[in-house]
């Protein structure tokens, strides 16, 4: 059983990682617009972890007995610029959800709710694993600045991104 304040939060949540596979999905089409397969994989591939995002937060949600609460989805932009500007608008977006997790975690701390904070941890995760992997794609970024060649090699690598594993169900 989780508060209806923590259950009113969680679906915030899910509408923001809702947001989060929209935003990753206009990436990627607009990479693909641009000329960029590989970029435009990498951000699919973001899209489908973003869904998972999503599904596993929703289960928990019904699992506690609560109500799932699908809000509307804000429209992402259209353009967003050079592959460098791409990955910092992604950190910046990763930043900020990681920023939501934490207030949620402490928000189930304060309710002395464990089995949010349980819940909650593999998202805390979660989170430094996907800023680490945008960290590990700015790098390279920032080195070959406008050098196309180079954009073209990160282009390469980029393409090699596989779906996420499915993620186990919560209950
Ligand atoms: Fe679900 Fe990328 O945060």
């Amino acid at each position: 059983m989780i508060s209806e304040k923590m259950q009113e939060a969680l679906n915030e949540q899910v509408n923001k990682e809702f947001y989060s596979a929209y935003l990753y999905l206009a990436m990627s089409a607009y990479c693909s617009r641009i000329g960029l397969p590989g970029f435009s994989n990498w951000m699919r591939q973001q899209y489908e972890e973003e869904s998972l995002h999503v599904t596993r937060m929703y289960d928990y949600i019904l699992g506690q007995g609560s109500q799932v609460h699908l809000k509307k989805i804000i429209e992402p932009p259209k353009e967003y610029g050079t592959p460098l500007e791409i990955f910092e608008q992604t950190l910046e977006h990763e930043q900020f959800v990681t920023g939501c997790i934490n207030e949620l975690m402490g928000m189930a701390i304060k309710e002395q709710d464990y089995a949010t904070q349980t819940f909650l941890q593999w998202y805390v995760t979660e989170q430094v694993e996907e800023e680490s992997n945008v960290n590990d794609i700015l790098a390279p970024l920032r080195m070959v600045g406008d050098d196309k060649g180079g954009l073209m090699m990160i282009d390469q690598q980029l393409l090699q991104r596989v779906p996420p594993a499915p993620i186990q169900p919560v209950q």
